[in-house]
């Protein structure tokens, strides 16, 4: 399966959302290299980093999403939940010695890239507008640097 690489109708316009929707790309594509040198050990640490990291933008897009008043977020954290449930069982099975590595890639690939230009795009035009201030704001107590070290640490 090809390497993934970013295109414009990614991205959100939102720079904390695109600099992590790359990240996971980025995972996924580490993923892709571990499966290339079919080393277990890497693969189930790339899997463990990918879904923490995911767990993370999730958690830090929920929020975002809420603050700035978007009206479907309970239909978003929906969408996002049934995601890591589908996700948790690959890792249960990696877990237990299967090799779901080629089916986990290419669900995280199909799935990211559509929820990012379907599910994502639908709340661009109501948080932008709002977030703008928000997410310029890099002052120590900001929302973004609240935000970023409450879902990210650091
Ligand atoms: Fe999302
Ligand atoms: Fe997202």
């Amino acid at each position: 399966m090809a390497y993934l690489s970013w295109s414009d109708d990614l991205d959100t316009g939102i720079v904390e959302i695109d600099n992590q929707h790359k990240q996971i790309m980025d995972f996924i594509n580490r993923l892709h290299d571990a499966r290339q040198h079919a080393d277990r050990s890497n693969i189930v640490a790339v899997v463990d980093d990918l879904v923490e990291y995911t767990l993370s933008h999730f958690a830090f897009e929920e929020c975002l999403i809420e603050d700035a008043g978007y009206e479907f977020v309970r239909g978003h954290k929906k969408v996002h939940e049934l995601f890591v449930r589908r996700v948790n069982g690959f890792v249960e099975r990696l877990a237990k010695g299967e090799d779901i590595s080629h089916e986990l890639h290419s669900l995280l690939h199909r799935w990211l890239f559509s929820h990012i230009r379907h599910d994502d795009a639908a709340y661009v035009a109501a948080v932008r507008p709002k977030m703008k201030v928000l997410t310029e704001t890099q002052a120590p107590g900001g929302w973004l640097s609240r935000s970023l070290k409450r879902f990210f640490g650091g």
